[in-house]
Parts: structure tokens; C-alpha cells; sequence
């Protein structure tokens, strides 16, 4: 990796990771998921990084993908688990991290450091010289020592610039990821779920979150409103997700467009993945840079 790459990926971390915790210390019951996110981002912005996607807040049994809209009226509540997942970008460079805060209540500390002594081991043994299926092995022996179940169907991936999922997928467990091994300079966010329901996710109703996935379709679309629309919101948002509070202040009142936009296939909006018992879910990230004789963590 050459060094302009490594600073960019090494400021990305670290405003990542400040944002992270300084958003930790706005979690409290009585507070707004909406002021959350709007001031986590705003962390991002103001130390010169890009939003590499929307800051997710997943509570309890919603295991990921929930961004608050522009008028969210959610808050939160005492005893909820609260999921923090933000990332940033420099040039692209993306760091992904999450952390888990159970609110004023200590019923799943255990299963908060499950998915966090998982993420430790996983940093631990990731290296160039062993296949990923092994990682996901380190993990789900992790969260099953602990009586929990890993999340099966979400992985841990591979970061490209610009791109938040690329090449590789960091699984949960032993069974999935086949015999890949990663790279010397290779940047990957792992990211252990543990649950005690059924251990996998399934798709729930939209997050909020968006991402313009097939601009050679677009070029097909007949109304021409609905087309400069998915042309300027492409423009703005490129290959990385967005909220649809950003796209609401671009566009105000164009839930309908964008609603069109999902429906054409142009435009993909994400579901809330839910934990498919109703399980409590915890997650730990962070965004690593793997080296010969192991990784070094940015977030
Ligand atoms: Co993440």
C-alpha cells in the first residue's frame, strides 16, 4: 500500500473511531435517533472526512441497517441496545466500526463482550496466511463459548475505495468463506453479531438507507423529472450509500420519486435486517489493514 493511501485510510480511522465514541456519549434514554445521527455525521464533516455511508442505529433485535428519516420521531429508551455503526471516508478511503451500549441497564454485558472478545480474537489470528473461513472459525468459538449464537448470514467485507463492500466477506462462522485469504494491504472491516435467537437476520421494512446501484438502466428511463433526479442524486451520493434525510434536503418532498426510482431497479433500498426469533443482538467493528504478519486496527 502506498503511503498517501495508508494516511488517508489512517485519518479515516480515527475520525471513524472519534465519531463512534463521541457519539456513544449521546446515547441516553429520552434521546433522538434523528439528533444522533445528524450530530455523529456532522462529527465527521466538520474533521474534513466524507460520510462513507449513513450512521446506522440498530436497536435490540434489529441487527443493522436503520437510519433515522428527516422527521424521526424515535427515541431511546432505557434498557435498549443500541447498535452505533459509522463510517468515514478520505479519498475514498473508507473506515467502517461499530460498537454496542446497552442503555442504564446491565442485562447483556456478556453478550456486548461476546461479539467484542470474538472482534479481538478475529484482529488476533487474521493474517495473510490463513483462509477467512478461519476467522469466522475464531469468532463463532468465541460467541458459542459464551452460549451465544454468531449472526450467520452477515459477514465482515472487504473495503475498496469508494466502495463499501468489495472482494472480500469476513464470515461469522466456520462453515461459510471457503479457502480466501487475504492480502498483504488489504482493508477489511470484521464485524462479529452475537445473538441468543436464531443466528441468522431477515429482511424487515425499509432502513432509509439508499444506494444508486444501475446507472446504464437509468439511462432508459422515460420520464425525464424521474431521470434528472436519479442523475443528481448519483452525482451526489456516486457509488456509496445515502440517507434519505440527505436526499430530502437536496429534494424536498420527493419521497415519491425516490420511491419510483427503488421501484425501476435503478435505486436499491435497503431492508432492516432483524434477528429472524426475535433474538437480542450485539455487534463489535473494526476496520483493519492486513499486513504479513497480521493487521493493524484504524478504528
Ligand atoms: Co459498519
Amino acid at each position: 500500500m502506498d503511503d498517501m493511501i495508508y494516511e488517508n485510510y489512517k485519518r479515516a480511522g480515527k475520525i471513524a473511531a472519534d465519531a463512534r465514541n463521541y457519539g456513544v456519549t449521546l446515547l441516553k434514554p429520552g434521546a433522538r435517533f434523528l439528533d444522533v445521527a445528524t450530530l455523529v455525521e456532522k462529527k465527521i464533516t466538520e474533521n474534513d472526512a466524507g460520510l462513507a455511508f449513513p450512521v446506522n442505529i440498530a436497536c435490540n433485535t434489529l441487527a443493522a441497517h436503520y437510519s433515522p428519516r428527516h422527521d424521526d420521531p424515535l427515541t431511546f429508551k432505557k434498557g435498549d441496545v443500541v447498535k452505533l455503526d459509522v463510517g468515514a471516508h478520505v479519498e475514498g478511503y473508507i473506515a467502517d466500526t461499530a460498537i454496542t451500549v446497552e442503555l442504564e441497564t446491565h442485562l447483556y454485558d456478556t453478550m456486548i463482550q461476546a461479539s467484542s472478545e470474538a472482534l479481538e480474537n478475529a484482529i488476533t489470528v487474521i493474517n495473510p496466511k490463513i483462509p477467512l473461513c478461519d476467522v469466522g472459525k475464531t469468532i463463532e468459538k468465541t460467541i458459542t463459548s459464551y452460549g451465544y449464537k454468531p449472526i450467520e448470514n452477515l459477514m465482515g467485507h472487504g473495503l475498496g475505495r469508494y466502495e463499501l463492500h468489495s472482494g472480500l466477506s469476513v464470515p461469522n462462522v466456520g462453515a461459510l468463506g471457503g479457502k480466501m485469504q487475504p492480502k498483504d494491504g488489504d482493508v477489511v472491516a470484521i464485524e462479529p453479531f452475537a445473538t441468543n435467537g436464531a443466528g441468522h437476520v431477515i429482511s424487515g421494512a425499509g432502513s432509509n438507507i439508499y444506494l444508486c446501484k444501475d446507472s446504464i438502466k437509468a439511462k432508459f428511463i422515460r420520464d425525464n423529472k424521474t431521470k434528472t433526479m436519479f442523475d443528481k442524486i448519483n452525482k451526489h451520493f456516486g457509488t456509496l450509500p445515502f440517507a434519505q434525510r440527505w436526499f430530502y434536503g437536496l429534494f424536498p418532498k420527493d419521497d415519491i420519486a425516490i420511491k419510483k426510482l427503488s421501484f425501476l431497479g435503478v435505486m436499491k433500498h435497503y431492508p432492516q435486517l432483524v434477528e429472524a426469533k426475535g433474538g437480542m443482538v450485539t455487534q463489535k467493528e473494526h476496520t483493519v489493514i492486513v499486513r504479513e504478519d497480521g493487521c493493524e486496527v484504524i478504528t
